[in-house]
C-alpha cells in the first residue's frame, strides 16, 4: 500500500492562520511583531529562503527589516548590525541566514544575538534550556517536524525514532526535543551519524524514522521498517537539464521507493520546508507577545 502522504504545506497553513489571529490581536494593541534578517553573501539557496522567509512574514502581518550584505562584509560590520538590532525595539527576532561565509566566526555570531530575539533558537543558552526540558525558543526545522507529527496524530511516545544526521541546526535538536518528556515527544531515540556503522542496523528499528543527513537517497527502501513513518528533512539541488532553473529539488530519501513501504511519509518540497518557515514566524510572534507582555505589567 503507497504512504499516506503528510502535508507539510497544509498543516503549515493551519499554523499560519492561527498566528495571523495572534498578530491581529497584537496589532489592536499597538504592536507589530518584526522580524530583522540578515543575509550575508549571494549563495543562491540561502538567498531563496531569506526570501520566502520575508514573504511569510508579510502574509500575516509581520513587518521584516531586509538586510543582504557584501559577501566581503567583516565579522565587526556584521556584529554591530547584530547588536543594532538588539536594540531596536521594533525587532522581535533577529534572523541570520546560515552558513556564513568562512571568515566570519558562526559561533560569535549567533552569541551576539540577544537570547530574548534569537527566534532560529541557536543562541547556547536557549540550545541548553532545550536541552533541559524548559520553555524557550525551539529551533525551526525540528519543531516543524515535531508539530508535524503531533497535528498528524502520529503518537511519539514509547516509539523507537531514528535521526538520521547530527548538525547543530536539525539533528542534534530534533533528536532532543523528542527525547524530552512532554506531549509529543517521550520517545526512545537513536541518533545516527556519519560515524555509523551499518546505518541500516538501526534504520530499519525506526518507528519514526527522520533523514536529515543532506544527501539525496540516503535512505533506501531496504532501510525502512514497512509501517515506519518516514520525515524527510533534506532539501538538495539535483542537476535536471529538463527543468528551467536547471535542478530539482529531492529530499534525502527515496521516495518513489520509500513510499511504497512507510506508513505515512513527507514529500520534498511540501512537506518539511514550510513548516520551518512557519515555525520561525511562530517565534517571531511568542517573541512579540513576550515583549508586550513585559511592558504591560
Ligand atoms: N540555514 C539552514 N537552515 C537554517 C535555519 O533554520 N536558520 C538559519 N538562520 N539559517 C539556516
Amino acid at each position: 500500500m503507497a504512504a499516506k502522504i503528510i502535508d507539510g504545506k497544509a498543516i503549515a497553513e493551519a499554523v499560519r492562520s492561527e498566528l495571523k489571529e495572534r498578530v491581529a490581536a497584537l496589532s489592536a494593541k499597538g504592536t507589530t511583531p518584526g522580524l530583522g534578517v540578515i543575509l550575508v553573501g549571494d549563495n543562491p539557496a540561502s538567498r531563496s529562503y531569506v526570501t520566502a522567509k520575508e514573504r511569510a512574514c508579510e502574509s500575516i502581518g509581520i513587518y521584516s527589516d531586509d538586510n543582504r550584505l557584501p559577501a566581503d562584509t567583516s565579522e565587526t560590520d556584521l556584529l554591530n548590525k547584530i547588536n543594532q538590532m538588539n536594540q531596536d525595539s521594533r525587532i522581535h527576532g533577529i534572523l541570520v541566514q546560515l552558513p556564513l561565509p568562512k571568515h566570519i566566526d558562526e559561533s560569535t555570531v549567533l552569541l551576539a544575538i540577544d537570547p530574548a530575539k534569537d527566534v532560529d533558537g541557536f543562541h547556547p543558552m536557549n540550545v541548553g534550556k532545550m536541552m533541559i526540558g524548559e520553555e524557550t525558543f525551539f529551533p525551526c526545522t525540528p519543531h516543524g517536524v515535531v508539530q508535524m507529527l503531533m497535528r498528524s496524530g502520529i503518537e511519539t511516545a514509547g516509539k523507537h525514532v531514528v535521526v538520521v544526521g547530527r548538525s547543530n541546526i536539525v539533528g542534534k535538536p530534533v533528536a532532543n526535543m523528542l527525547l524530552q518528556k512532554k506531549e509529543g515527544a517521550n520517545a526512545t531515540v537513536t541518533l545516527c551519524h556519519t560515524g555509523t556503522t551499518d546505518l541500516g542496523s538501526f534504520s530499519r528499528q525506526a518507528d519514526i524514522l527522520i533523514a536529515a543527513s543532506g544527501w539525496p537517497n540516503t535512505v533506501t527502501t531496504d532501510m525502512v521498517k514497512p509501517g515506519a513513518v518516514v520525515i524527510d528533512v533534506g532539501v538538495n539541488r539535483v542537476e535536471d537539464a529538463s527543468k528551467k532553473n536547471g535542478y530539482r529539488l529531492v529530499g534525502d530519501v527515496d521516495f518513489d521507493g520509500v513510499s511504497t513501504v512507510a506508513s505515512h511519509i513527507t514529500p520534498v518540497p511540501g512537506g518539511v520546508g514550510p513548516m520551518t518557515i512557519t515555525m520561525l514566524l511562530y517565534n517571531t510572534v511568542l517573541s512579540a507577545e513576550i515583549e508586550f507582555e513585559k511592558g504591560d505589567r
